[in-house]
This record gives structure tokens, C-alpha cells and sequence, in this order.
């Protein structure tokens, strides 16, 4: 028998695939190191606060910082609350609006000094979905299913049978003459120091207009309210069963990794 100590084929198999992905929020962005096997974060997460104003230069600087800290060689995955088709930004809603029309991909790539087709470039919700539906409450879940993240704004991502219908912006629904997450993001709950009924009352109304349009199976409700689920999911009146997604703060950074690995699906 040998007693070689070092890395042997063996050990590479057993050792985890891993990913990288950021989350480019309102107030703050976070990456980390993340287990593409178990989906939780692979070692301490970097936050550091949003640059003022969240323009893409400033954003690429700490998305490369970000990922300098960790020393990571692969692929990238980075969120944004924007909607996003072939890496250009499309929209820019509670993020600096010169956003609009910039190749998100190309510049983070570029910052960062990669290939183009290491870095992938992906709403928000959509890869809080993608989390959910791989590692967490959504998982094995078939048929329709939409995940709400109650934030800043709301955002939503749309699967069927598991596979990714990118881009949807329910978070922007006319309810009752208003945009919804004008109405029914949890930032209005702070704004307007509303109760935990009265603001639950806001999202109902919501949910029944998002109901009526799509008719889901599970409405998975995410953001960092669903922390205080008990606080408001059973004040809510639904025709939908409605669940808390289960990965809470980090579910952004584990789409984003996922997506940059296995590519924009389930
Ligand atoms: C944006 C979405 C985003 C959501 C959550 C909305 O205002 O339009 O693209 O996913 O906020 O950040």
C-alpha cells in the first residue's frame, strides 16, 4: 500500500463542486464561494455597501473586489434587480437607471478580466427562484410555480415543472390603478409603519390579482421578510397554498452560482 498523503484522484471526486455568485441588491452586495451540491454557502459571505449611485462602473468595482477577496478562478453568476436578456440590462427599477442598455456580462467580464461566457448575468428573483426550486422549499415541486421576493420592490420568478420562465415582472401588476410593489413591497410597510394585518391585507389583494392572471400551484413568498413568515403568511387570504422560501438571505447568491455553472434553468 502506498502512503502518499497528497491529492489523489479520489480525493478530487469527493471534493463538492463549487460555484461563485454575487447579489446586487439596493443596499448592499454579497458574494460567496457557494456548494453547487448542497446549495449553502461555502465558507463567510462579503457584503459590502451599495455604491451611491449604483451606477454599472461603480458596481463592477465592487463586484471585482468581491470576487478578489476569495481569490475565485471560475465562473461568475451576478444578480441584478433588472431585467435582463442576453447579459444588457433592459429596465433598471431601485437601481441607478444608467443601467439601462449596458451589457452587464461584457463589463463584469471585462472588470473582472475573463472570457465573456464565464460570467452570466440574471434577475434577482429569478435566481432566488433558481435556489429554491434546486435546494429549497420549492424543490421536487411540479406544475407552476412563482416565487415572490418581498423586498425594496417585488420581484417574481416563474417555473413550470421546474424549468425557468426568465424575466417575469409581476412586482409591476397594475392593482387598483397602482403599481404593485408600490403597494405591496415590504418597503411600504416600513414607509408607512403599516401593521402586520394592514400591510398582509395589501398582499392579499395582491396575490389575488396575480392569482387570477396565471393561476399558480405554490407561491413561494421570499425577500428578507419571510424571516417573520409567521408574522403574515397565516394573515394572508389566498386561493394558492402560499409557503416561505427556506434559503432567506443567501438564496440570491446560490442562483447566482448555479446559474453561472449549469446555465439559466432549474
Ligand atoms: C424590478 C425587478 C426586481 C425586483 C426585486 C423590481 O422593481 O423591476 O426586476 O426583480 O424589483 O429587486
Amino acid at each position: 500500500m502506498g502512503t502518499d498523503v497528497s491529492s489523489s484522484p479520489a480525493d478530487a471526486q469527493s471534493s463538492p463542486l463549487r460555484g461563485f455568485g454575487i447579489d446586487v441588491g439596493g443596499s448592499g452586495i454579497k458574494g460567496c464561494v457557494v456548494n453547487l451540491e448542497t446549495g449553502e454557502l461555502d465558507g463567510e459571505r462579503v457584503r459590502i455597501p451599495t455604491p451611491q449611485p449604483s451606477t454599472p462602473d461603480a458596481v463592477a468595482d465592487v463586484v471585482a473586489e468581491i470576487v478578489n477577496k476569495f481569490g475565485w478562478q471560475g465562473p461568475v453568476g451576478v444578480t441584478l434587480p433588472c431585467v435582463l436578456k442576453r447579459g444588457t440590462a433592459m429596465t433598471a427599477a431601485n437601481v441607478d437607471k444608467k443601467w439601462i442598455d449596458t451589457d452587464a456580462a461584457v463589463l463584469f467580464a471585462d472588470r473582472l478580466g475573463r472570457p465573456h461566457e464565464e460570467v452570466v448575468v440574471l434577475n434577482d428573483a429569478d435566481a432566488a427562484g433558481m435556489a429554491e426550486m434546486r435546494f429549497g422549499i420549492g424543490a421536487n415541486r411540479p406544475g407552476v410555480v412563482v416565487l415572490l421576493t418581498f423586498g425594496t420592490g417585488i420581484g417574481s420568478a416563474l417555473f413550470l415543472n421546474g424549468q425557468l420562465v426568465p424575466n417575469t415582472e409581476f412586482g409591476h401588476l397594475e392593482v387598483d390603478g397602482h403599481d404593485a410593489e408600490k403597494r405591496a413591497a415590504a418597503s411600504v410597510k416600513d414607509e408607512k409603519d403599516l401593521s402586520w394585518e394592514e400591510w398582509s391585507h395589501r398582499v392579499s389583494r395582491y396575490l389575488e390579482v396575480l392569482e387570477n392572471l396565471i393561476w399558480p400551484d405554490l407561491i413561494i413568498a421570499g425577500g428578507g421578510v419571510s424571516k417573520k413568515a409567521e408574522k403574515w403568511l397565516p394573515l394572508l387570504k389566498a386561493r394558492t397554498e402560499v409557503v416561505a422560501a427556506a434559503l432567506m438571505n443567501d438564496a440570491g447568491i446560490v442562483g447566482a452560482a448555479a446559474a453561472a455553472t449549469h446555465g439559466i434553468s432549474h
